[in-house]
């Protein structure tokens, strides 16, 4: 698990009884709440501070390196506010996901929830991917889908949408954790089921 921040996505998947064991958390981040509640529970949180490190490469094999020490099967981003090298890309591709705030490929990079109200768009959501070295793109595993408010700011959608994150993040972990996910030219399929890929939002 690699977060930067307060680590509500993590919690999540901690908290939703899957088949998984998180063998470590890691943040680039020394005082990130994420590490914090993650050490309360037990589980072996590391800091490993980007700050130290000039160049980012260098950075992100050393991070690539503790990563594996810890043996995961997957390595999920929850709130990693770091882009990563290449490099690091393709040592985990296929075995890395991200949870990104926004239906892509609409709205890749940053401040999702302004520049989907600026544009006045009427539905918003969320997008768990495959990580590929195309920034914000890679096979798309789920999404959720939340309806946009002719009231809502920024902050109000973005509480909405963080609430359909933690519904769909711990989904595509489980899927990922029974092996269910298949990538076929760039598509997510799941396995031996029909179930859908997306989640709306039960809000009126
Ligand atoms: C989430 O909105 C996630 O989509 C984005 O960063 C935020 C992280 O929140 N990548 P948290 O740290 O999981 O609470």
């Amino acid at each position: 698990m690699l977060l930067s921040g307060r680590g509500s996505n993590f919690q999540a998947i901690a908290e939703a009884r899957l088949p998984i064991e998180i063998v470590a958390v890691i943040s680039n981040r020394p005082q990130a709440a994420g590490l914090a509640w993650a050490r309360e529970r037990g589980l072996t949180a590391v800091a490993f501070d980007h700050t130290d490190h000039a160049d980012r490469e260098a950075f992100d094999a050393l991070l690539a390196d503790e990563i594996e020490r810890h043996r995961p099967d997957l390595v999920v981003l929850a709130g990693y506010m770091r882009i990563l090298s290449p490099a690091f890309i393709a040592r985990f591709e296929g075995r890395l996901l991200n949870i990104h705030p926004s239906l892509l490929p609409m709205f890749p990079g940053l401040k999702t929830h302004e520049r989907a109200l600026a544009e006045g768009v009427k539905v918003h959501g969320c997008t768990v991917h495959f990580v590929t070295a195309d920034l914000d793109h890679g096979p798309i595993v789920i999404q959720a889908a939340v309806p946009v408010r002719a009231d809502d700011t920024p902050a109000t959608l973005a509480a909405r949408v963080l609430q359909q994150e933690h519904r769909v993040y711990p989904q595509a972990v489980r899927w990922f954790a029974e092996g269910r996910l298949e990538i076929n030219r760039g598509r997510v399929n799941l396995k031996d089921d029909s179930t859908s890929q997306s989640v709306f939002s039960t809000e009126g």
